[in-house]
Parts: structure tokens; C-alpha cells; sequence
């Protein structure tokens, strides 16, 4: 038994390749790119592990995806690979639409392939997981109810667009060919190894390094958040146990807007790192100019996953994010690696190009 994982050197892909090695055991495949959000040192723990097998690729060369299906045989493809900065996506989208809509394409045309291929036992068996957002939704007002399943998709970045079309394109393969697909749209997530232009980890470190605390707009933008370790967990929950063809959203009923993120990461800061030259760490909060049709509110109504398949988040937005300042805190190093470009000269030596 083999899992394929496409962007399994990401924030979301690393922490699941990492909890799936040592709650399941079974071997990955991972399936990565690199891109400036890819990085190996998140999995230094599997440095000599034979269950996890690093190939470094992109989702849209369809021969190497063919030629990895029929070398591994996967039971189960779970697709993390995307651009998923909407900052990034605003200022060039062409990025966004090559990887999310058309990689997606050629996955799930490869996934077709290998599938219709099998025999009726691992046919039956086969899935393809793929990994989205609740950004599809759109923006809610400050009343309305969250985001069900059933919540029509109103996406406006060329971020969340080109996942929403992505979405379409595994419901349609499932409908049409009868892939056999899950699909999960998760809340805002944060924990280790996230890259640090998301606002968790954009905060913490600007923070320890003394500088602005950028907040856009008025700061009362309102996200959901679940700690990363929990979305993992509903990945694997949802594989095992979800029915085909449907959607699961995922959340951590955890809304809470900019400022208030913000200003406990502050208060953590200043009580685990008071030495720190800066405290308290909210002077350094700025304000600046907002981003572009930025969306005001998202919620996860996350009953579907909970009533069916009995998931629910171990963690409070409270023990979440204190363990993420800590590790923050303790992986200094980290951060400095991807700001600085040493990963970047590592990969070139390693890899070329
Ligand atoms: P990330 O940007 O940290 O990682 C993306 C990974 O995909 C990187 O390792 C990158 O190298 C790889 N990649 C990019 N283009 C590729 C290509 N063409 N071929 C192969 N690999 C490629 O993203 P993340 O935050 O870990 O998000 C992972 C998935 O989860 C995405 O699909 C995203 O839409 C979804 N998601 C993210 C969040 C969140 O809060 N971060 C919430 C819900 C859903
Ligand atoms: P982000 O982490 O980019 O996630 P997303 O846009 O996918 O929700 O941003 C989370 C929220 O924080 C969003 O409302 C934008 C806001 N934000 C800031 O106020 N300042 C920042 O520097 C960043 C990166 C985000």
C-alpha cells in the first residue's frame, strides 16, 4: 500500500506527510515542485526513512505523473500541489491558473488513466483526494450563516477562482467518468513550517525581528482558524471513511478577526520572549493599505464532517497558536533559511535550476 501526495514539501503537504508516516506508517510518494513554498527541510525527520520517496516534479508533465502511477501503483492520490497566496495571486494570476486549474487537469486525467486500468478490487478501492478551501464560498456578511457544503461558490481572487475551477473539474471527473473523488475545503490553517507571507508566521517573525506588523484595512477582517494538525487529521478521516463524490468542509469554529490574531500573537510573544528588545510586540502594529476586493468574513460550518464521519478539531485556537509561537520561536533557523535564500542555493546544488 503506497499514497501518492502532490506538494507534500508545503506548509499543509509536509505536516500530512509527517503525521501520515506516524499514524499510518504506509509509504509516500511526494510529489513536489519546490517552488519558492516547497521546502525538503520540513521533512529532515524522513531524511533515511524508505516510506517516504521524494520526487521532484511538476503536476502538469502528464509523462512523469503516468510514469510514477504505474512504478507505485498508489491506492490514493492526495493533491496539496497549488499556488495559495492570494497576495501572490492578485499581483500575477498566470502562476495560479497554469498549477491550479490545469495541474489539476492533467492529474486527474492521469489519475483516469492509471484507475480505468485496474482491476475491479483496486478500482474500487482508488481515491483522489483533492485538498481545497473555503475561499470557493466568497465573502460572507457578519450575520449570515457559515459556509455549508451546499453554499454556492462565489470566489473573488484569482486565487480562490482557479481553485473553485478546480473543484468543478474533480466534481465533473467523478460525475462523468466516475473517479472515484473526495473533495475537503478547509478554513485558514497555520502551525509549523508555514511560510512566512501568510499572516501567522508573517507576524512572528516581523515581530522578532523588530519590524512593522502590517494589518490591511481596518484589521476586522474575520477568519476561521484551525491549527494545521487537525486539518491533517480530517485528510485522513475523510480518505478512510468519506463517500465518494462528496465534499467535506472542514473548520475549526474558530472566527476571529485580524487584529484580535494579531494581538494574541503579540501578547504570547511578550510573555514567552521577554527579553525581546520590542515588547510589548503590538507598538509594531501598522496599518496599511488594504489588499484589492479583499474578503471581509469567512466560517466553516463544519457539521457535515463531524455528524458523518466524526471528526473534530483536539485543538482550541488558544493551544494552537501557543504552540505555534513556540515553535516559531525554537525554529528561528527556519525562517531564516526561507528568507534568506540559503534553502534556495541548497535546492540549485541539489536539484539544478
Ligand atoms: P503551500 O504554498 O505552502 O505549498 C504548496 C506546495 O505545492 C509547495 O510545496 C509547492 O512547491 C508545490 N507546488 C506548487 N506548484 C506545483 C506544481 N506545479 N507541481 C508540483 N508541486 C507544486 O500551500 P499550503 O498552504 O500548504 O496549501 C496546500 C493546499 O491546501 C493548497 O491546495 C491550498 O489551496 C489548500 N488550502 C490551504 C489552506 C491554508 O490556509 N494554507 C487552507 C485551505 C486549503
Ligand atoms: P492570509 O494569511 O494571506 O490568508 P487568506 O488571504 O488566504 O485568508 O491572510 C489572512 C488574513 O490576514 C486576510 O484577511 C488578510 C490579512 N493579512 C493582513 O492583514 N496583513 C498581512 O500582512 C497578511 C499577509 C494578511
Amino acid at each position: 500500500m503506497t499514497i501518492l501526495v502532490t506538494g507534500g514539501a508545503g506548509f499543509i503537504g509536509s505536516n500530512f506527510v509527517l503525521d501520515w508516516i506516524e499514524a499510518i506508517g504506509e509509504p509516500v510518494i511526494n510529489l513536489d515542485k519546490l517552488t519558492y513554498a516547497g521546502n525538503l527541510e520540513n521533512l529532515a525527520a524522513l531524511a533515511g526513512d524508505g516510506r517516504h520517496v521524494f520526487v521532484r516534479g511538476d503536476i502538469q508533465d502528464d509523462d512523469m505523473v503516468d510514469k510514477l502511477l504505474r512504478e507505485h501503483q498508489p491506492r490514493a492520490i492526495i493533491h496539496f500541489a497549488a499556488e495559495s497566496h492570494v497576495d501572490r495571486s492578485i499581483h500575477g494570476p498566470a502562476e495560479f491558473i497554469q498549477t491550479n486549474i490545469n495541474g489539476t487537469f492533467t492529474l486527474l486525467e492521469a489519475a483516469r488513466r492509471h484507475w480505468s486500468a485496474l482491476g475491479d478490487e483496486a478500482k474500487r478501492r482508488f481515491r483522489f483526494l483533492h485538498v481545497s478551501t473555503d475561499e470557493v464560498y466568497g465573502s460572507l456578511g457578519p450575520r449570515e450563516p457559515a459556509f455549508a457544503e451546499t453554499h454556492p461558490y462565489q470566489p473573488n481572487s484569482p486565487y480562490s477562482a482557479s481553485k473553485a475551477a478546480s473543484d468543478h473539474l474533480v466534481r465533473a471527473y467523478f460525475h462523468t467518468y466516475g473517479l472515484p473523488t473526495l473533495t475537503t475545503n478547509c478554513s485558514n490553517n497555520y502551525g509549523p513550517y508555514q511560510f512566512p507571507e501568510k499572516l501567522v508566521p508573517l507576524v512572528i517573525a516581523n515581530a522578532l525581528a523588530g519590524k512593522g506588523l502590517p494589518i490591511y484595512g481596518d484589521g476586522m477582517n474575520v477568519r476561521d482558524w484551525l491549527y494545521v494538525g487537525d486539518h491533517c487529521a480530517a485528510i485522513r478521516t475523510v480518505l478512510a471513511r468519506g463517500a465518494v463524490g462528496e465534499t467535506y468542509n472542514i473548520g475549526g469554529c474558530n472566527e476571529k478577526p485580524n487584529m484580535e490574531v494579531v494581538k494574541t500573537i503579540c501578547r504570547l510573544l511578550d510573555e514567552m520572549h521577554p527579553d525581546s528588545p520590542v515588547t510589548p510586540h503590538d507598538k509594531l502594529i501598522t496599518y496599511v493599505k488594504d489588499r484589492p476586493g479583499h474578503d471581509r468574513r469567512y466560517a466553516i460550518d463544519a457539521a457535515k464532517i463531524g455528524r458523518e464521519l466524526a471528526w473534530r478539531p483536539a485543538q482550541t485556537f488558544e493551544t494552537g497558536i501557543c504552540s505555534t509561537v513556540r515553535w516559531y520561536l525554537d525554529h528561528q533557523d527556519w525562517v531564516r533559511h526561507v528568507q534568506t535564500g540559503t534553502y534556495r542555493e541548497w535546492i540549485a546544488e541539489h536539484y539544478g535550476g
